[in-house]
């Protein structure tokens, strides 16, 4: 009863602010754990301010049942539109219908959302960045016998953790086929916590032993664990270890050479132009995708930004001189 009253007075309050000029956005997120969700939060937040928009944050935790919670009292609230990074791209789908029910429109953030009616899809070339981390540890492979690789993926509950093991089969592929390269040993992150990752990588040694060429990892929070892993093996540097995100703590190991590279996505775009988007869908108006992607029930009009490999050469010239951390921060 006391609940029920509490999420009357926040719909009232709520509605009594939200206008066409002062729109009020839902942002949904799974987790703040890795430092990527912090600055996506801290611009999106910022961006949709300087529009005359609020923001009502809600982290759930890597925890679905936590999300569905979050997105109705989003909805009970009666935000004018939802922006939701999903921990688990199907389990949301009834999130979502939830939203279509209430009339509220939905925005996929970074990570899509399956078999539902969303409004719009931001996010970043997800296969151009498997493809930028295989490419990169097969340019650093030995060529005169055959490579010895490890893969370490995402989290299988993640659409984006797939779309990076395809762009890295589309590199890997044809050179396993080839007899060029073996992988030695692979396996899915739960959850991409870097202790999942540490483990697999702990695996991969005790059934590879030490001679391991690379180590294909899809993020730098996941990559943090297999080098750990591989330090107190005395491996750490000797093994190239791919990643993703332009982490500090990741920027920092490529300094130091225990991480070759990462995969630096302008999060400053993607934030910046989902909040214009936002704005524009709670104004009513269309957003302007530039393609379209099928999420199983419809073709979703869909953003996709470019994303940047990084390793030591051009850390400075891409991720420093974006402002995205400075030269200080990095020592
Ligand atoms: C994002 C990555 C991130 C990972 C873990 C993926 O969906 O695209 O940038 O590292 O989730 O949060």
């Amino acid at each position: 009863m006391k609940t029920r009253l509490i999420l009357l007075f926040l719909a009232v309050t709520t509605a009594a602010f939200a206008s066409k000029d002062h729109p009020v956005i839902g942002l949904s997120l799974d987790t703040l754990k890795e430092e990527r969700w912090q600055h996506d939060r801290d611009t999106f937040t910022g961006a949709a301010e300087k529009l005359g928009a609020s923001v009502v944050v809600q982290s759930a935790n890597s925890d679905d049942t936590r999300q569905v919670r979050d997105i109705q009292s989003l909805i009970s609230r009666g935000v004018d539109v939802l922006v939701i990074v999903p921990h688990n791209g199907a389990a949301m789908t009834r999130a979502v219908k939830s939203a279509n029910e209430a009339g509220i429109p939905v925005i996929a953030y970074d990570r899509l959302i399956l078999n539902c009616n969303i409004d719009c899809y931001l996010t970043f070339d997800n296969v151009k960045v498997g493809e930028a981390q295989a490419s990169y540890a097969v340019s650093h492979l030995p060529k005169e016998r055959k490579a010895r690789i490890v893969r370490i993926y995402g989290a299988p509950t993640d659409n984006n953790a797939k779309l990076f093991k395809q762009g890295q089969d589309n590199i890997l592929d044809p050179l396993i086929k080839a007899g060029q390269i073996e992988v030695v040993h692979e396996d899915w992150a739960l959850d991409w916590k870097p202790e999942n990752a540490k483990k697999i990588m702990n695996a991969a040694i005790t059934k590879a032993g030490h001679n391991i060429d690379a180590v294909v990892v899809s993020n730098d929070g996941t990559a943090g664990g297999a080098i750990q892993a591989l330090l107190e093996e005395g491996l750490a540097g000797k093994v190239l270890v791919t990643g993703q995100d332009a982490d500090l703590a990741a920027c920092q190991r490529i300094l130091r050479g225990t991480q070759a590279m990462t995969v630096y996505k302008p999060l400053k775009n993607l934030a910046t132009l989902a909040a214009r988007v936002a704005v524009e869908i709670a104004r009513g108006e269309k957003p302007a995708a530039t393609s379209t992607l099928d999420n199983g029930a419809k073709k979703v009009p869909s953003i996709f930004e470019k994303v940047i490999s990084v390793d030591k050469d051009n850390l400075m010239s891409t991720v420093v001189a974006d402002g995205f951390h400075t030269a200080e921060e990095l020592k």
